[in-house]
């Protein structure tokens, strides 16, 4: 893709790796939740790409459902509020809800959600997140399946944004700092 290519400084992770990473995680979630009907939670907008590979992958009995949520807190507080722009449409009583996220960073937003579900009586919550980037962590959450570990660096590409562009990329890349510094 030329259209963005002075924008990135590098390549973080190719379509190919995306490929071997996704099929790993769906191996790994095929044989937990065997035979078992499964919610993917998908969080809007950046799980967008990832999901649907994910989603593809995935020989156990799945609906998808979408959430839209972000997460605003008090300095490094874990009692932060969640704010929902969008909530799911089914009632998550009793449902087994795996959510599919991008990125994990401050941990904020998926920690919120995952008690929200909790709360509402969800019989069991997943988090699946393809990306996660430890050193930026601020509050503590159970995560069952990451894709990748990555250094604390502004990434975009396969759904992931920069001020809503770049998700259309098809591979992880690093975002030159100039971008968002004019
Ligand atoms: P947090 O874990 O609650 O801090 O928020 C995670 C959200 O921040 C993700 O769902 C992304 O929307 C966004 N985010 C964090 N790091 C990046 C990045 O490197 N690139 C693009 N979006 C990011
Ligand atoms: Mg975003």
């Amino acid at each position: 893709m030329t259209m963005y290519e002075n924008d990135i400084e590098y390549t973080l992770i190719s379509e190919e790796k995306i490929r071997s990473v996704v099929a790993e995680l769906c191996e790994r979630i095929n044989r937990d939740f065997f035979g078992k009907e499964t919610i993917l939670l998908i969080i809007l907008k950046g799980s967008l790409i990832f999901a649907s590979d994910l989603m593809r992958g995935l020989d156990i009995p799945v609906t998808i459902d979408f959430m839209q949520a972000s997460s605003y807190g008090t300095g490094s507080e874990s009692s932060g509020e969640i704010s929902i722009k969008k909530d799911m449409d089914n009632d998550p009583t009793d449902k087994h809800i795996i959510i599919v996220e991008d990125i994990i960073d401050s941990g904020r937003t998926l920690s919120l959600l995952r008690a929200n579900l909790e709360d509402r009586g969800a019989a069991s919550v997943s988090i699946c997140a393809l990306l996660s980037k430890p050193a930026r962590r601020e509050v503590e959450v159970r995560t069952e399946y990451i894709g990748m570990e990555i250094p604390d660096e502004f990434v975009v590409g396969y759904g992931l944004d920069f001020a809503e562009r770049y998700r259309n990329l098809p591979y992880i890349g690093v975002l030159k700092p100039i971008v968002y510094s004019d």
